[in-house]
This record gives structure tokens, sequence and C-alpha cells, in this order.
């Protein structure tokens, strides 16, 4: 393994299908041992890139290369140090869940004796060593995602692709998953790529990539992406139409918040918070304080930019839906 080079790095990649754009020009580097997330609403690019990644699809432009190997020029030696969890289900339904492990390490040519040292090893770390011997077909979905964990990991990875491990998940499932990837990255060194949905879940990734229409929107720790918010948020609700006309007029470079709620949310710290109660305090109500959420960095960060229509507003909504009981408007 060649410690200078990045387990990732994305090069201005383009893929289209037809006249659909999938991606449109996408770049990062993924440093060695980072979990990186990926995240965005459905049809943002994120299985494209994805594909293009694991050389199931060859990208129109642009380079993706895994630990230095070009996935396009050296499709063999990117993939061998790839461990990958695809979106749709995909382990054989009709086999037992070892003998879908053990496919899995011959086909990457793992020696026997290994092959069977890994899948226990794989096993246990995912709580299924009970279920070794039990067709496939007849665990839950989300056991079936931790087997294809398992899976992934059987042969020598030292990157794993994870395209919404957790989608479709009950809450206990998806806290489960994040806590044997969390492991794994620990104890095995390993690179992380991760696609989601889920706000809540890329909190504790070293980085976010937040991408739409196959475009990147922004990429940085999610503390930072907090951060970008100022240290608090001032909310409150204009009392009249004219309060809130001059107030969006006068602030509207500190405006943080604004999609679907009456609420009004300024980028704030306690000097401003002085000021703004001298000036408009017995013009507004409901006022109340928060550090940034994360939630609240990335619909300002991006609300405006995600897809405008309405039917997509009401994807974006479901997409990134608000976490119980927080910040309800
Ligand atoms: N095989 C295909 N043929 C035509 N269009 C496609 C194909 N695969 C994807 N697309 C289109 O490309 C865009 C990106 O799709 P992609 O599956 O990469 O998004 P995604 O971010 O993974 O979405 P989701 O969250 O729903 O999984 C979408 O507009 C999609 O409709
Ligand atoms: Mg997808």
């Amino acid at each position: 393994m060649n410690e200078t080079v990045p387990a990732l790095r994305i090069q201005n990649l383009s893929k289209r299908y037809g006249r659909t754009v999938a991606l449109d020009g996408v770049s990062f580097d993924v440093p060695r041992n980072q979990t990186f997330a990926l995240l965005g609403p459905n049809g943002a690019g994120k299985t494209t890139l994805m594909h293009i990644l694991c050389t199931i699809l060859k990208p129109d432009s642009g380079v993706a290369e895994i630990a230095g190997f070009d996935v396009v020029k050296d499709p063999l030696e990117a993939r061998d140090r790839l461990g990958i969890v695809f979106q749709e289900p995909s382990l054989d339904d009709r086999l037992t869940v070892r003998e879908n492990l053990n496919i899995h390490g011959l086909v990457y040519g793992v020696p026997q004796s290994l092959r069977r040292e890994r899948i226990a090893e794989m096993l246990e770390l995912v709580e299924l060593t009970d279920w070794a011997d039990k067709p496939a077909r007849s665990l839950s979905s989300g056991m079936k995602r931790r087997v294809e964990i398992a899976r992934a990991l059987i042969h020598d990875s030292e990157i794993m692709l994870l395209d919404e491990p957790t989608v479709g998940l009950d809450a206990q499932s998806r806290q489960r998953i994040w806590e044997y990837v969390r492991r794994l990255q620990k104890e095995r060194q390993l690179t992380v790529l991760v696609t989601t949905h889920y706000i809540e879940e890329v909190e504790t990734c070293d980085q976010v990539c937040i991408i739409d229409n196959g475009a990147v929107l922004a990429i940085d720790s999610p503390g930072a992406l907090r951060h970008r918010q100022g240290e608090q948020l001032l909310k409150f609700v204009p009392r009249t139409e004219a309060d809130r006309i001059e107030i969006l007029n006068r602030f509207s470079d500190r405006l943080a918040l604004l999609q679907g709620t009456t609420e009004i949310a300024l980028k704030a710290d306690d000097d401003f918070i002085e000021s703004f109660l001298d000036q408009f305090g017995n013009r507004v109500r409901s006022l109340s304080t928060e550090v940034p959420s994360l939630e609240t960095a990335f619909l300002s960060l991006t609300g405006r930019k995600l897809r405008d229509r309405d039917a997509d507003a009401r994807e974006v909504t479901l997409a990134f839906g608000k976490r119980g009981g927080e910040h309800t408007r």
C-alpha cells in the first residue's frame, strides 16, 4: 500500500445517461482511514459515482483512482482493494449465509483456510454466527445488510464502498450497522465511502460531501459545515408583514434558513443578539437561540440550490426529513 496516495481520488468526473446528466464534473479526494459521506437526495448521482468506482460503469470523462489505480485503466487492481455493499440487495437467497460469504472469497481467490477464518471472524463481528447455516432468505433486511457488510471484507479490502447501507431499515438496525462500520474502520484501518439520505448519520463522519444534480455543493467536516452558520442561530417570528420585510432586507447577509416556515433564523453571536433585541425586540415573537445543527447548516447551504420545483421540494423534505422532534415547525 502506497501511503502517499489518497484512498480515493476523483477528478472532474462526468457521466450522462442519454440526456440525463448523472455526474457533472465531480472532484474530491478521500484520505486514508477516513469515513467520507456522500449526502444527497434521490437521483443526486451517488450510485452512479459508486458504480464508476467499482468499475461497473465507465465515466464519460474525468478520472477516478482507487489507491492510485485508475478504475478504467487498471480495473482489476482497483477492484481488488474494494469491499462493496451495493444499494440493491445482492445476496443469493437460495444459499446459506456461509455459502454466500464462501463464494465471494472464492471469486476473490482467498485461500480456503483463510476464508474459513475470515468468515468466522466477520460473522462474529456482525453478530450472525448462529445464522451461518441458515438460508439467506430467512434473514430480516437488517440482517441481510449485515451479511453484505461481512462479505465485503472477506478479501483484503482497504476501502469500503457502502451505497445506502441503512436505507429502509428500522432505527435499531441502522444504529447497529453504523456500529460495525465504525468498529471495522478503527480495527482494520479501513477507508469508508458511504452514501446516505440521513443527515444524522453523517454527524460522526470525518468529511461530508453534499451532492445534488450530479454536482458537489459543499465538502467539509460536519463541525465545519455547522460552523459556517456562525456561533448561534437567532430564531423568531416577525409580528407584522412590514416587520418581516424590514428585517429580511436589513439582515439578508445573515439569513440562515427560510424554507417552509414563518420563522426567520439569523446567524448570530452575543453582540449581534444584543443589538438586534435593542432595535427589534418588540417587533418579534417566539424568540429563541440555538447552536446550529447539521440539518440547519445543510438547508442553509443548499436549500435554495436543491431542486426548486414543487414535486422535488417534496422529495427533498422526505429525503432530508427532520430528526424526531427537533426543530419542529
Ligand atoms: N441506468 C440508467 N439509465 C438512465 N438513467 C439513469 C440510470 N441510472 C441512473 N440514472 C439517472 O441518473 C441520475 C442519477 O442517478 P443515481 O442512481 O446515481 O442517483 P442516486 O443519488 O444514487 O439516487 P438514490 O438516492 O435514489 O439512490 C438520476 O437522474 C437517474 O434517474
Ligand atoms: Mg443510489
